[in-house]
């Protein structure tokens, strides 16, 4: 499944270019992080490798095949949860997977306990608070064991210490063993997750780069202009 080679890759509703021959190798490992202004295309990028949609043009190959061999999963910023339990939420996602159902409760019991949740396991999902929502969100893409896990600003409408316990979450998941590809408006947080920065605008990859030299300095125009503007105060990277 990686390395993830995307190259050439354009997406042109009606003509427009959104995505204008983006190129991208992405590792199996780390977490890396989309960064770029608004409309630039990340969440589209995601949705793209997911196969939620077709590009219309370039090629996406995971190492060297046309299809990925691993699982994949994607949590968005708004999660699509079931009118049912806590429980349920998780467990259903688990069916399609060959497990018995002795396997499948005992996989949603144990992420229900990773995130936090376990105590809320018989509850209508409906009645969670936004964070307990996006942990129940990660605990469904969790339990699918996915090989790469995609989130779309995952925080995006969260309090801080929501926020916290669900980065908290994320680096769980990537020492599980995931590739986690995910996009953020939080600053703050790409500098505390990230391991690779992918910097997009203008429908193309124009910087991708380890977070330590990207918010030492970006080496694009693009990138420090958006650092600006999106940066008026300046956040020490220490790690
Ligand atoms: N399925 C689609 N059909 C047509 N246009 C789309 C589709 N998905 C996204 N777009 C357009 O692509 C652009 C990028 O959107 P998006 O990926 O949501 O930006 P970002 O997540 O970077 O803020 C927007 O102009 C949006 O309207
Ligand atoms: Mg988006």
């Amino acid at each position: 499944m990686f390395p993830l080679h995307i190259s050439g890759l354009r997406f042109q509703p009606n003509g427009r270019a959104v995505l204008d021959g983006l190129d991208l190798q992405l590792s199996g490992d780390g977490i890396s992080v989309i960064l770029g202004p608004n409309g630039t295309g990340k969440t589209l990028l995601l949705r793209l490798l997911a196969g939620f949609l077709p590009a219309h043009g370039g090629t996406i190959l995971w190492g060297g095949a046309g299809r990925p061999d691993g699982r994949m999963a994607m949590v968005f910023q708004q999660p699509m949860l079931l009118r049912l339990s806590v429980f349920t939420n998780v467990e259903f996602a688990l069916r399609p997977q060959s497990l018995s159902a002795a396997e499948r409760k005992e996989r949603t019991n144990e992420v229900l306990e990773r995130v936090g949740l376990a105590h809320r396991a018989a509850d209508c999902a409906r009645l969670l608070s936004g964070g307990e929502r996006q942990r129940l969100a990660l605990a469904r893409a969790w339990a699918m064991r996915p090989r790469l896990l995609m989130l779309d600003e995952p925080t995006a409408s969260l309090d801080p210490s929501a926020t916290e316990a669900v980065e908290r979450i994320i680096r769980e998941i990537r020492t599980d063993g995931a590739k986690v590809l995910m996009t953020t408006h939080n600053l703050g947080q790409a500098t505390r997750l990230a391991d690779d920065i992918i910097f997009l605008a203008g429908g193309r990859v124009q910087e991708h780069e380890s977070a330590q030299r990207f918010f030492a300095r970006p080496q694009s125009a693009a990138a420090r202009a958006f650092m600006q503007g999106e940066l008026p105060w300046r956040i020490a990277f220490d790690r």
